[in-house]
Formats: structure tokens, sequence, C-alpha cells
């Protein structure tokens, strides 16, 4: 599948990602700025946050209970926020566009 990631910029960056990869290991693969995944996508860092573009928001579905309480660390949050590790590629969502947050 392929990802777009919207930058705080305007420019984008557009890569694939392997089904079954997390959208953070996509991310850090295709040099994302702004995507960090400080702990490796076990769930407690939040510096994977994206924005989920509105479009695409049914098809990510909303966090799970943990990845939610998680979210309350991350700035900034809004209701499209996801933490991107938590994202697995699929060909569903092939086309999806995350925006990355300023912070
Ligand atoms: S990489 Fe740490 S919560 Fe996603």
């Amino acid at each position: 599948m392929k990802v777009t990631w919207k930058l705080p910029d305007g420019t984008e960056i557009t890569g694939a990602a392997e089904n079954g990869q997390n959208l953070m290991q996509a991310a850090l693969a295709h040099d994302v700025p702004g995507i960090i995944g400080e702990c490796g996508g076990t769930l407690s860092c939040a510096t994977c946050h994206v924005y989920v573009d509105p479009a695409w928001s049914d098809k990510c579905g909303a966090p799970e209970d943990f990845e939610d309480a998680m979210l309350d660390m991350a700035e900034e949050r809004r209701d499209s926020s996801r933490l991107s590790c938590q994202i697995e590629a699929s060909p569903d969502l092939d086309g999806l566009v995350l925006i990355v947050p300023e912070e």
C-alpha cells in the first residue's frame, strides 16, 4: 500500500508500506520528519502521533482504549489523532493520507 504524509510546511512524502507493517515503522523507513517512534511501537511514547485525513477516518477506525489513553500524552490532540504504530498497513488503506503534527 501507499501512504502519504503531509508535513507542517506543506510538503508531502509518499512511500510504500508492506502489509502488516505498522505506519510508524513505514514513516521511519521513509525518513518522515516528526515521526520518532521512540518506544519502538510498544505504545508507551506517543512520538508517532499523526492526524488521519478526514477522508480516511472511517477506514482507519478509532483508537483502542490503551491507545486512546496514550494519546492524552500527545501534543495538540484532535478527534483525528492516532498513534501511527497502532495502524497496520493493509490493502484497504492503500492511498491513506496522514498529517504530521507541528510538535
Ligand atoms: S512508537 Fe511509541 S507509541 Fe507509537
